[in-house]
């Protein structure tokens, strides 16, 4: 790895505030329903059970992993599946939970896969967004916070691996 220090772009508070703020909106949105939530391993495991907690509607959750990166910080633009659903979706209301859209390439592409098991409903939630980096166009219906074009780590996300247990968002500064 390269030298590099992490600094803090968004604290835990912060982070944890805005969860629980995200978590009141979709208990909103899906009164009356289940929510399944499918979780895009890995860098999505700890926003998917920190708002999972903040939910008051019936969850359901469910993972899912695929990669459109290598080892470092510059997407491949190749979406590749790795591991799949246990459960069936159809009939049921989706809500893919992804830590960062950076190129967009692989929401379109999960979305995509997704809508073809026919859910009721299938809705995007990410904690973090980088809206000038995107390629693929795709409709996000709930969003954390937009960020501009840095490298983050924490809160799920990695840098090689690294850094995905901070419990907030740092920003990669290459010394
Ligand atoms: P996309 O297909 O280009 O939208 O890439 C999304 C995936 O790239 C995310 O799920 C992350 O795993 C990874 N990614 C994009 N930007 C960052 C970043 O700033 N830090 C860590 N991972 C990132
Ligand atoms: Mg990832």
């Amino acid at each position: 790895m390269e030298r590099h220090h992490i600094d803090v772009m968004l604290d835990e508070e912060t982070v944890d505030r805005r969860i629980r703020e995200l978590g009141e909106e979709i208990s909103r949105d899906y009164e009356g329903k289940t929510v399944y939530l499918i979780c895009i391993l890995k860098g999505s495991v700890y926003f998917t059970c920190e708002l999972a907690k903040r939910i008051t509607v019936p969850v359901v959750m469910d993972f899912m992993q695929c990669s459109s990166y290598g080892a470092a910080t510059k997407s491949s633009g190749v979406v590749k599946l790795s591991k799949d659903l246990d459960m069936a979706i159809t009939d049921q209301d989706v809500i893919i939970i992804e830590d960062i859209i950076d190129s967009g390439r692989t929401l379109s592409h999960l979305k995509n896969l997704l809508e073809q098991r026919k859910p009721a409903s299938l809705r995007i939630c990410t904690l973090l967004d980088k809206p000038e980096r995107r390629v693929s166009d795709v409709d996000v219906d709930y969003v954390g916070f937009q960020i501009e074009d840095k490298f983050v780590v924490g809160y799920g996300l990695d840098y090689d691996q690294q850094y995905r247990n901070l419990p907030y968002i740092g920003v990669v500064e290459f010394d």
